[in-house]
């Protein structure tokens, strides 16, 4: 059995509980450190079984794999005050923003780490997350990452320097796709759909659209041809997109987004 404790028992922390429930780890084998005694209530209720603790060198001592998803500003002090506790052999998964390999490695002297980068729908295991290596993170040690974090969708291999590009990208991604949400319920609602009907129809539109694209058959260039009749509908809603330079917004927007994760890792 693989013991896993997650430090960190907020929106990210739970949602990694659920999956590594769901995906069949032991209760016995999970603890979760929470330092929010409301959230430590919560989390005994939902999650029977899995142990609850304070702190986290309560946490750490007998675990093979600790996963740190505390904000970025507290993984030092919570890692240096735990350190004592934690195997020599120990995995240690950071999930926190910014917190380099360098950083975590100079926290966890000697022990394999992977730095990875989730994104939100992970709290609805349809999570997208990149994992680097850290030095002494071998082909294991990103195996067993993979699986972990696997629980709550899915996990590709980059080199660090990556991360932050993967942080532009899928990390703020969901924010992109919920701003392009409420303009197009704003739209349906100008063009006289009622809110609620616009609301189900974009969001069931976004659901199938991205369930299309993730069936992998045809690229989402094919796709969108696909719905582009010559001298159509869709082709003059799309040519005011493009005359607006939506598309470039979106280069734009990932690019600074990048430049901005640079900038906070630093
Ligand atoms: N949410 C995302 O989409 C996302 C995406 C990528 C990466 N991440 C990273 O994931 C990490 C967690 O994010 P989150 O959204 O889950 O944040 P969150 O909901 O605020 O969770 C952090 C949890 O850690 C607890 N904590 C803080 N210090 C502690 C300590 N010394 N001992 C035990 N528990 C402690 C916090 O308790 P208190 O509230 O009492 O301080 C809080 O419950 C962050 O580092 C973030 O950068 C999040």
């Amino acid at each position: 059995m693989t013991r896993v404790s997650i430090l960190g028992g907020g929106k990210m922390g739970e949602a990694l509980l659920g999956g590594l429930l769901d995906s069949g780890l032991e209760p016995e084998g999970l603890c979760v450190a929470e330092a929010d005694p409301e959230r430590r209530r919560i989390l005994e209720s939902t999650f029977g079984g899995v142990r609850v603790v304070p702190a986290a060198a309560w946490a750490l001592p007998d675990a093979d794999v600790v996963i740190v998803a505390v904000k970025p500003g507290d993984v030092a002090t919570i890692l240096t005050g735990a350190l004592d506790a934690l195997a020599a052999d120990a995995l240690v998964i950071s999930i926190a923003a910014g917190v380099t390999i360098t950083e975590l490695e100079r926290l966890v002297p000697g022990r394999p780490v992977v730095r990875a980068m989730p994104n939100t729908p992970a709290l609805v295991r349809l999570g997208a997350a990149a994992i680097a290596a850290g030095t002494h993170a071998l082909e294991p040690h990103l195996v067993l990452a993979e699986k972990l974090l696997g629980a709550v969708g899915m996990v590709v291999r980059v080199p660090e320097y990556q991360l932050d590009a993967v942080t532009g990208l899928s990390g703020s991604g969901p924010a992109y796709i919920f701003l392009v949400a409420e303009a197009l319920i704003e739209a349906g609602v100008l063009a006289g759909i009622a809110r609620d009907t616009s609301i189900a129809l974009v969001t069931q539109t976004l659901l199938g659209s991205a369930t299309l694209l993730a069936q992998g058959a045809s690229s989402a260039e094919q796709l969108r041809t696909a719905v582009t009749s010559p001298g159509g509908t869709t082709a003059a809603g799309l040519r005011e997109l493009e005359v607006r330079g939506v598309r470039a917004a979106f280069l734009d927007a990932v690019i600074a987004a990048t430049q901005r994760s640079r900038e906070l890792g630093q």
